[in-house]
């Protein structure tokens, strides 16, 4: 299956600016692999280590192992990199494999806990794809495993604004230029749009670079992004041969509700019926 590179990933240090300093689950996936009593964890599109490198932390101390896959080799070596700041003990405790969560090439291995978090599988956009992932995560639990997928909730409001094609600024940084003390300002503009047919929610992110006695140059990517509806991702788990044991609507294992912003659902395997 050919994989093109993702822009959002690609370009520059763009997603890092945008969300790589978010660190409100941090310390759920250590928890919840706790709670399970997982030693093997599988997490599907690690990226640049954000979650992995606190887990192996979590894991070391117990004498686990957590497996990183990302298809986005640059990704992969922002995680390696991270992880060589770390003692040697948690460095052995992280691996990263390179490869697509809708075929991941793991061999025999299984998995206590395999999770997908911070809404990575809303970068897939065909259900045949979404479910591919589930199915692949299923096939690579241990007995007793359990599968979590961590996904951003709809909110309608947003939802009904998006398409009014009214751009904002995001963030806002400045960049050293490379031998001399001048630095380029970077504005993030954000756009966002809303198609009801397909259930996409698309966030145009454009870097603005500003550097004195220059025109502004811009760089945009297009940010497609699958919105699940609560109840779909039961349906589809269901599909995937998997039944829902707990619902969390944060990431202090609070439940889901009407005010939850994320939807984190842990699944197993559908018990073989007689
Ligand atoms: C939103 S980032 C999350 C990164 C990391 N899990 C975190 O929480 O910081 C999504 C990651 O999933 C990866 N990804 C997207 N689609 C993928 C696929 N089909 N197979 C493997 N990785 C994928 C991207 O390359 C990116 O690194």
């Amino acid at each position: 299956m050919m994989v093109e590179p993702d822009p959002l990933y690609t370009t520059g240090d763009l997603y890092e600016r945008w969300l790589g300093e978010i660190d409100r689950d941090l310390g759920f996936w250590p928890a919840l692999a706790e709670r399970l009593g997982a030693r093997r964890v599988l997490e599907l599109g690690c990226g640049s280590g954000r979650l992995l490198v606190p887990l192996a932390r979590a894991l070391s101390a117990r004498g686990g192992v957590v497996v990183g896959l990302d298809r986005e080799p640059r990704m992969l070596h922002a995680a390696d990199r991270r992880l060589a700041g770390e003692p040697e003990s948690v460095r052995a405790a992280g691996r990263l494999v390179l490869g697509d969560m809708r075929r991941p090439k793991l061999g025999a291995e299984r998995f206590d806990l395999v999770f997908v978090p911070f809404n990575t599988l809303a970068h897939v956009h065909s259900q045949a794809d979404r479910l591919a992932c589930l199915r692949s995560a299923a096939s690579l639990l241990a007995q007793h495993g359990r599968l979590a997928v961590d996904v951003a909730q709809p909110d309608l409001n947003l939802l009904g604004q998006a398409g009014s094609g009214e751009a904002w600024i995001e963030r806002t940084w400045d960049e050293a230029d490379p031998g001399s003390d001048a630095s380029t300002r970077v504005l993030l503009w954000r756009k966002d749009r809303y198609e009801r047919a397909s259930q996409t929610f698309e966030v145009t992110l454009m870097a603005e670079r500003m550097r004195a006695g220059e025109l502004p140059r811009t760089e945009s990517v297009r940010v497609p992004l699958h919105v699940f509806f609560p109840a779909e991702m039961d349906t589809v788990l269901a599909l995937a041969g998997l039944e829902v044991e707990a619902r969390y609507g944060d990431y202090e294992f609070g439940a889901f509700d009407e005010a939850s912003t994320v939807l984190i659902t842990v699944a197993r395997p559908i018990a073989a019926r007689g």
